[in-house]
């Protein structure tokens, strides 16, 4: 393997998501939903990268420069090797980075700049593709570490990040629930690195925070012994991360019972009631059920289908599980508990934040962390035993 000259952004959380800093030469889609916080993680960002010794240079095209000074203010952003511009124009933008050969360019955002070599109008693929393809260029030739941010917009209103994907050597989506503080950067594409780390981030008052212990930030409101409330551990990229599975059942007043998912995936959630159903005995076919990830985050393992399982059963029952407990295990549609990967590295975790117990699969040579003791389930039924 060649070793790639990187750019540090002078985050752990971002430098771990590219895989070790951003690559000299590189160029990378920041894509998410407007108000994110994309604009902050890049300035932030660019603060740092200039604070350890680049010239960086922040391109707005979508804020005049004392409306990007009074944010950069409000950042704690004024390292002199930081030069803000606000230009919408792609020459202009290519003319002041050849002056001034910054070691990290970032273009905020790729919608609402425009090439005049293009006929056609801002934001229209045609000119989002050209104006990435010239930074790109621009990249390559002169070896600036360049980020590109995108929104990711609704279906027609403008080119999204997506006609860009093939076109850049790394895409990073920046996602989170906008009414929550939490943040997780996420690489879906990238020639330099892997694409399952994640960072994880938390949006206050002065800007955007890493969180390096991203298990306890989310389970800090953890409601102590309630229903319904069940500790998953999921894993990502290197981390194992634990979080706070809720579920709440409630008598249907109308005929066709409803069922909500935020968090964690709707086709599996009304897999595990059929279950739960089938193989658990529970009454579920006349309740509503809305199930629901704590702090606006998700998960998609089937690792987590115990503990969602167990939500319901325990929010349904009324009765909390063993709050010491926290739950591993897929669930099969015959209600039994398979096995599923990594499961030492979840349990670690767990034994790290204090959990005092585990319930998972029958997985004959698992061994427990000390302090961790382990309730192996064969199926559903032994697993709510154990734990209602
Ligand atoms: P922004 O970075 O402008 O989002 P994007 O560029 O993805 O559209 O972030 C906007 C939101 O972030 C806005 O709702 C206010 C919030 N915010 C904070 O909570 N704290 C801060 O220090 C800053 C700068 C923004
Ligand atoms: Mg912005």
């Amino acid at each position: 393997m060649s070793a790639e000259t990187r750019q540090p952004t002078g985050f752990t959380e971002f430098d771990r998501v590219l895989g070790g800093g951003a690559v000299v030469g590189s160029v990378v889609l920041v894509g998410g939903d407007p108000g994110i916080g994309k604009s902050t993680l890049l300035l932030q960002t660019a603060e740092r990268a200039a604070r350890a010794g680049g010239v960086v240079l922040y391109v707005s095209a979508e804020e005049s420069v004392p409306q990007i000074k009074l944010r950069a203010e409000r950042l704690g952003a004024a390292s002199p090797l930081l030069y803000l511009l606000a230009e919408v124009n792609l020459e202009a933008i290519l003319q002041a980075a050849g002056r001034l050969r910054p070691a990290m360019l970032i273009v905020d955002s790729i919608q609402t700049v425009h090439s005049g070599d293009v006929p056609s109008s801002p934001g229209s693929v045609v000119q989002v593709r050209e104006c990435a393809a010239g930074l790109i260029r621009l990249a390559k030739d002169q070896g600036i570490a360049t980020f590109i941010v995108g929104h990711v917009t609704k279906e027609g209103a403008l080119a999204g990040p997506r006609v860009l994907e093939h076109l850049v050597d790394t895409v990073l989506a920046f996602e989170g629930d906008r009414h929550h503080a939490y943040r997780i950067l996420r690489a879906t594409k990238n020639r330099f690195g892997s694409t399952n780390e994640i960072g994880v981030f938390e949006m206050a008052g002065g800007g955007l925070v890493e969180v390096p212990n991203p298990s306890a930030a989310f389970l800090s409101g953890r409601p102590e012994a309630a229903p319904g409330s069940v500790v998953v551990c999921a894993i990502e990229g290197t981390r194992s991360l634990l979080v706070e599975v809720q579920a709440l059942t409630i008598p249907s007043s109308f005929g066709t019972p409803r069922r909500t998912a935020a968090g964690v995936d709707y086709n599996r959630l009304l897999v595990l009631l059929a279950v739960l159903e089938r193989r658990g005995g529970l009454q579920l076919s006349g309740q509503d059920v809305y199930a629901s990830v704590a702090g606006g985050i998700s998960v998609d393992e089937p690792a987590a289908d115990l503990g969602i399982a167990a939500a319901v059963a325990s929010s349904l029952r009324n009765r909390p599980v063993d709050p010491r407990a926290v739950v591993v295990g897929e669930v099969g549609l015959a209600g039994e508990v398979r096995a599923v990967p990594q499961v030492e590295r979840r349990l670690a975790e767990a034994a790290r934040l204090g959990f005092g117990r585990a319930v998972v699969p029958r997985i004959e040579s698992l061994k427990g962390p000390a302090g961790l003791e382990l309730t192996r389930v064969g199926d559903l039924t032994e697993a709510l035993r154990a734990l209602l």
